[in-house]
């Protein structure tokens, strides 16, 4: 365990906003979270930082959650079951499973952040989710000190969201998360442009995890900015969903507004409100709408977490007023 003071988070969120801890802790082992809850139980957990928008510097203190490890628990001929450290990087593991041959997260290539924040918002793209593959999770209560594991239905998963983001927020610290991979993967290219990725690259069926990853990598790239060369947390704002008789109202005015069924009505992609807003491309100052994402804030350089937020409250209201929409932020700001 590391303990730093007056520590500079710069480097620790992808948006690359200015703001200092007070006191940063590098959790290395489960026994230094243990140490760190005996006397601090309100702290403040970062993994890789991804989908976090600091408007002030965060109270007490902050916990780098850097536990690693990668264990086969159990397999067989179909299946192989894998303990992540939830301090493991998520696009690694991505990596380290093709690698293997084991399948069923290579949709979700090249997403920032770390195994231990996945489950909080049941993270997803391109018609995968983490929930697919989630098998359990291991967790240690913030006052308590209790170990606990957590099966899928305990986390009740949703549309970017878990348990872990309402009736349990903020009382436990995830040490690992246990994935069901798949030895006999089957190939999920249904979702938008994969299929046309793969033919752009050449490849011909049957087609390999390997290549539905680089699929991937590919439209991600050419999509979202990469955090490295412009702070940004991918998607700011949740899809909206919207009842059947609120669609076909708006439908009435909007003909092209496109839309997704969902279990509870009708699901319309935030993107395209905003970018019907006029958002898309927005820049003042040092921040603005992403060009090629209307759904991606972007920081080019030194901007501070409250114009972000300011930012994200006028495009709420523009969309409301627009659509009788509320948007939802995905980022959770501190
Ligand atoms: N669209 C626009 N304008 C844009 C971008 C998109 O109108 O600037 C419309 C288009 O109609 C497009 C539709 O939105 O067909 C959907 O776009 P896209 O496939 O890019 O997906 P998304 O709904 O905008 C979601 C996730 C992404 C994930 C992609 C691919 C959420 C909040 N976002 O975006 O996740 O990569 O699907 O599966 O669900 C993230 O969470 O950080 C993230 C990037």
């Amino acid at each position: 365990m590391q303990i730093y003071e007056n520590c500079s988070l710069v480097n620790h969120n992808t948006f690359h906003i200015e703001a200092v801890a007070e006191k940063l802790v590098r959790i290395e082992q489960e026994k230094d979270i243990l140490t760190v809850l005996a006397f601090n139980q309100s702290l403040n957990i970062l993994g890789g930082g991804s989908n976090i928008l600091f408007t002030k510097n965060p109270a007490g203190v902050v916990c780098l959650n850097q536990l690693k490890g990668i264990t086969i628990l159990e397999e067989n001929n179909d299946f192989v079951r894998v303990e992540f450290g939830s301090g493991e990087v998520w696009h690694d593991c991505v990596l380290w499973a093709i690698d293997r041959g084991y399948g069923g997260i290579e949709n979700l290539s090249l997403i920032p952040g770390t195994i231990g924040a996945a489950p909080l918002q049941n993270i997803g793209a391109y018609g995968v989710e983490l929930k697919d593959v989630f098998y359990s999770l291991n967790a240690i209560h913030r006052s308590t000190l209790e170990h606990h594991t957590f099966s899928k239905e305990q986390c009740n998963f949703g549309y970017r969201e878990s348990v872990f983001k309402h009736a349990l927020k903020n009382q436990y610290f995830i040490t690992s998360v246990t994935l069901e991979l798949s030895k006999k993967p089957v190939i999920r290219t249904d979702y938008g442009s994969i299929l046309d990725e793969l033919k752009a690259m050449h490849c011909h069926e049957p087609y390999s995890i390997k290549q539905v990853s680089d699929a991937v990598i590919r439209i991600r790239s050419s999509k979202l900015p990469d955090p490295k060369d412009i702070g940004n947390a991918g998607s700011f704002f949740k899809n909206p969903v919207i009842s059947q008789e609120h669609f076909n109202q708006l439908k009435n005015t909007f003909h092209n507004m496109p839309s997704y069924p969902a279990p509870d009505g009708v699901k319309i992609p935030a993107a395209w409100l905003i970018e019907q807003c006029g958002w898309k491309g927005f820049k003042e100052g040092n921040y603005g709408v992403h060009p090629k994402q209307a759904l991606v804030l972007v920081n080019y350089g030194g901007s501070s977490g409250e114009q972000l937020y300011h930012l994200s409250e006028r495009i709420i209201q523009s969309v409301l007023d627009k659509f009788q929409i509320t948007l939802h932020r995905e980022v959770n700001v501190w």
